[in-house]
């Protein structure tokens, strides 16, 4: 599963980056909100330091919004994978930018059924929250095991990327499943690196160096 961080701080993704297990970013608007940067200037900047996918989302909701933005966007860089929502318009959006060779990262997906429809229209990702449906009491994973059945059995090569991951637990669930991507924030990445019996064994291990260095 390629593991991406869902953040659009440059701090977080130059260290996630640096242990070399970063496959690819994504952001959002409240994310690229809360940098208070440039938007294009932060998405050169991150595509110079992830060697992956990129996400960046358009505002638009009309489709004419859409296509300048994703055709926009898509100039930046290579990298650049332009996330549109699960809307009609989207929909359509998806169609028209991959004609044109711009790949679509499908957004704000919460069931089975929209899932299917970004995989007939072309998308190149599809972002089910699975944290957003925990929230309303719904098991977000559910979805997940939904869309990748639906997938398998029709052979799309849509990619499941798991979004609004909250805790390790996703990230092992969306593994065991077969998801494609989990992107997360960087506090789940840095969880998922931590594990307490580690942390004992390393300090033992240091201890006894320490009284046969004595
Ligand atoms: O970027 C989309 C998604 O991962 C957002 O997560 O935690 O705001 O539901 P969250």
């Amino acid at each position: 599963m390629k593991i991406f961080l869902d953040t659009a701080n440059i701090n977080e993704i130059r260290e996630a980056s640096s242990m070399g297990i970063l496959d690819g970013v994504t952001t959002n608007p409240s994310l690229v909100a809360k940098e208070g940067r440039d938007f294009k200037g932060l998405l050169k900047e991150i595509c110079s330091v992830v060697n992956g996918d990129i996400s960046a989302e358009v505002v638009a909701t009309d489709l004419d919004g859409m296509l300048r933005e994703g055709r926009d966007l898509a100039k930046l860089d290579d990298k650049i994978v332009v996330k549109v929502p699960l809307i009609k318009e989207g929909l359509k959006a998806v169609k028209c930018l991959k004609a044109e060779g711009i790949r679509t990262n499908v957004t704000l997906c919460f069931s089975p059924n929209q899932a299917l429809l970004a995989a007939k229209a072309g998308a190149y990702i599809i972002s089910p929250f699975v944290g957003r449906l925990d929230d309303i009491s719904t098991d977000g994973m559910d979805l997940i095991e939904q869309i990748i059945t639906i997938y398998r059995n029709y052979d799309y090569d849509t990619q499941v990327l798991v979004a609004s991951i909250r805790h390790p637990i996703h990230v092992v669930e969306s593994a065991m499943m077969g998801a494609d991507i989990g992107t997360m924030p960087f506090s789940v990445f840095t969880q998922l690196i931590k594990h307490p019996l580690t942390d004992i064994g390393l300090e033992r291990f240091l201890a006894d160096w320490k009284k046969v260095q004595q």
